[in-house]
């Protein structure tokens, strides 16, 4: 049987390399990425590298460049973007760039080769935070308004528009907190396990009471597999996450504290003025309802909190920052 061709962008990534995993024995990949990123991970990619795993240090924002990697792709993972509180708050410029016109280069170019499909890693940030305290469903209201928010709910627009009636379908996911191995520490789990790991402070801004779903890499990646089996998921939105592994950043520290049998040294930044979320883009509740994607697509995420932080305690190196 002809295998089919999936391109990744930005499958140098967290997520990216939890779908490289689960992926390249079944598919062809065609995996881009930053030449920092790419440069990063040489042998995690090089040990893989076969005439069924191709990457290419690309930025999505050369689309004249970008356009030679698409030619009979069947699906495209579109991956990368700019990410991080802090990151995207003080380059927002870069960010719009990168998370919008990126998303419009490659979707112009998954368009131009008539992909069958183009999946979307959206984001729960799109919802901002919510008036109601329930779990947050695909029809909640789109309230975020910073600017990585904006980004995503205008590349989700766009999407929907271009692909009106096209042969190429698509399907966007709206992922919520997620965290694994390969993530840089500028989040709120590998940002605590490093500050253990290294004897480092660690800021949380207000009391620690703020609640998150967490979901771990491969249960995401096992979810954005679904969309690929499944014809079901064309031209839909579905939250991807895990709806049983909901704690407060209060009780994920503890956790880490009992793993790794060391107490986290933490400050309470009681008025916000020390950590990465400014007040106003504070989310006291997040927590995904992923009843659509169970029901339609089979999604069952496996894997509970303290066996998620156990394997990112055991990295033996979590880099501080994404490469240049
Ligand atoms: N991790 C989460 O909690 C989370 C939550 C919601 C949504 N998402 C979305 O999921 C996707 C993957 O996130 P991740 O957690 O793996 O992040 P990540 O930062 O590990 O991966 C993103 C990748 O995109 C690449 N990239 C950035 N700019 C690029 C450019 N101009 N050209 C080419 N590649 C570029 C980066 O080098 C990186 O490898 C992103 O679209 C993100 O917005 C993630």
């Amino acid at each position: 049987m002809v295998r089919k061709k999936i391109l990744i962008t930005g499958g140098v990534g967290m997520i990216g390399k939890a779908l490289i995993k689960t992926l390249s024995n079944k598919y062809n990949l065609i995996v881009l990425d930053t030449k920092g990123q790419i440069d990063r991970n040489k042998k995690f990619l090089k040990k893989r590298k076969n005439e069924n795993f191709k990457y290419f240090k690309i930025n999505i924002l050369n689309k004249k460049k970008l356009n030679k990697y698409f030619k009979k792709v069947n699906y495209v993972i579109h991956l990368a973007a700019m990410l991080g509180v802090k990151n995207t708050e003080d380059n927002q410029k870069k960010c719009w760039k990168i998370n919008f016109e990126g998303t419009r280069n490659v979707l112009e170019a998954s368009l131009i080769h008539k992909a069958e499909k183009f999946i979307f890693s959206s984001s729960s940030e799109v919802y901002g935070e919510q008036k109601s305290k329930k779990k947050i469903i695909e029809t909640s209201p789109l309230l975020g308004s910073n600017v990585y928010a904006r980004s995503k709910i205008e590349s989700e627009k766009l999407i929907m528009d271009q692909l009106f009636n096209k042969k190429t379908k698509f399907t966007i996911l709206r992922l919520f907190n997620t965290y694994g191995e390969n993530q840089v520490a500028q989040f709120f789990i590998p940002k605590l396990c490093y500050s253990v790991k290294y004897n480092k402070k660690f800021i949380i801004n207000g009391n620690g009471s703020q609640v998150r779903s967490y979901a771990f890499c491969d249960d995401i990646a096992e979810g954005i597999k679904c969309c690929l089996l499944k014809k079901k998921s064309s031209n839909k939105i579905y939250n991807l996450g895990n709806s049983k592994q909901v704690f407060s950043l209060k009780k994920v520290a503890q956790k880490i504290s009992k793993i790794n049998k060391k107490k986290v040294n933490i400050v309470f930044s009681r008025n916000f003025n020390k950590g990465d979320r400014k007040k106003e883009r504070e989310i006291y509740q997040r927590v995904c309802d992923i009843k659509k994607i169970k029901k339609e697509l089979n999604y069952d995420p496996k894997i509970n909190l303290s066996d998620g932080l156990t394997k990112v305690l055991e990295q033996k190196k979590i880099y501080k920052n994404w490469p240049t």
